[in-house]
């Protein structure tokens, strides 16, 4: 569907929602998925992703009164909130409406002029809980259309930190900074190389020769909140304070695989010696990846893309049989560069890049052979990437 017929649509979604449309503005939001770089992003590592053409719409305009109104199309859901900061609160109740109202609550706590009230109506066409940041989407779509429509000062890295902060303190996920610095930050046809110690960025242009990329969402539900991903985090930050007592480092991407290979030994743990380890070597992967992608060694990207995803599986143990069948079948099929899992895990899709011709094949093999083990459809999507936010 064209931006124009997008707007048209979403036009009247807001119409039916709020009764009328006078004075509404559509903005838009990518969704990301990442090509390498996985649970670095909270260690001080490198990170690679990029943003989708699929993302997060917006139809909003500010209103008289003092009330912010939200409708998601998605979920035939209302919520309601002021421009108190001191009333907004997150309540489990208020579903998806949480993670717009964070952002404006973070927004308010930064002094920003939100004068009045609005009105907002979403909808986003990224597939829920598949680990291609729709909250993030939608948090980046809430606080661009929120700029837009009182017209205050707020640069794309700023809103990326004013972002995730949200998500963090106010829907308590302890995520890094990918996510929302990948949405904000996207650009057409271009990955983003950032490093999360010094958010310090270089977009490397994605090209795949005759390969393309292929989302395969695994149609497992993650739900990022209630599951292990607070635990990894923590099992890293503990393994940081142990090497601490024998080296000075501040976060565990600091460390080349020579240094963690000599200091590895106080981490007696099994458990945590093997997180501080995928850490370490995917962030190391990471950077390899890259340089092997601008010096058009694709091969070598992929292969990277298979070891992070295997280190993901054994080490971090954020895999689980779904996101494993959809790279062992993808790794069996011709013209296969490279498979592994993106985003948080335990869930949601895997990445993989595959030549042109064989897409077909592979889309019907590996969808086929997956529906056999595991029970239920996956779907898949070859990716266009896209920008960032704009309004249409
Ligand atoms: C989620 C988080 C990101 C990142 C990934 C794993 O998407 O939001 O910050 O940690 O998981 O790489």
């Amino acid at each position: 569907m064209s931006d124009l017929e997008m707007k048209q649509k979403m036009i009247e979604y807001f119409s039916n929602a709020f009764g009328d449309s006078k004075d509404v503005q559509v903005f838009f939001a990518p969704g990301r998925v990442n090509l390498i770089g996985e649970h670095t992003d909270y260690n001080g590592g490198h990170v690679f992703p990029c943003a989708l053409t699929i993302g997060t719409y917006a139809a909003a305009r500010r209103s008289e009164c003092n009330q912010i109104r939200v409708y998601s199309e998605n979920f035939h859901s209302t919520g309601v909130i002021t421009t108190d900061r001191s009333v907004i609160t997150y309540k489990k109740e208020q579903g998806y409406a949480n993670y717009p109202f964070g952002v404006i609550a973070t927004l308010l706590e930064a002094g920003y002029p939100i004068t009045q009230g609005m009105d907002i109506c979403f909808y986003g066409n990224i597939p829920n809980s598949s680990g291609l940041s729709s909250s993030a989407s939608v948090e980046v779509v809430t606080a661009y259309a929120t700029r837009e429509l009182f017209g205050f000062e707020l640069d794309f890295v700023e809103m990326s930190k004013l972002c995730q902060k949200s998500e963090n303190e106010f829907n308590r996920v302890n995520c890094g900074i990918m996510d929302q610095f990948a949405i904000a930050m996207g650009k057409k046809d271009h990955a983003i190389f950032l490093d999360t110690a010094t958010l310090k960025y270089q977009y490397a242009p994605v090209k795949l020769e005759q390969a393309k990329i292929v989302i395969a969402c695994s149609n497992k539900k993650r739900g990022l909140g209630d599951s292990k991903y607070n635990e990894r985090r923590s099992q890293c930050e503990t393994a940081l304070s142990l090497i601490q007592n024998v080296k000075h480092v501040t976060s565990l991407g600091e460390l080349t695989i020579e240094e963690f290979e000599t200091v590895k030994s106080v981490l007696t743990d099994d458990i945590l010696l093997r997180r501080a380890k995928h850490a370490v070597y995917e962030n190391q992967r990471t950077i390899q990846a890259v340089s092997a992608l601008k010096s058009g060694d694709l091969k070598l990207f992929g292969e990277l893309m298979n070891a992070s995803h295997t280190s993901l599986r054994d080490d971090y143990e954020v895999t689980g049989i779904e996101l494993d069948t959809l790279v062992e079948e993808a790794k069996k099929q011709n013209g296969v560069i490279g498979s592994r899992m993106t985003g948080a895990g335990f869930g949601g899709c895997t990445v993989s890049i595959v030549e042109e011709t064989e897409i077909h094949a592979f889309i019907e093999n590996v969808g086929k052979a997956y529906q056999e083990k595991i029970g239920y459809a996956a779907d898949f999507y070859i990716v266009s990437i896209g920008c960032g936010p704009y309004t249409l």
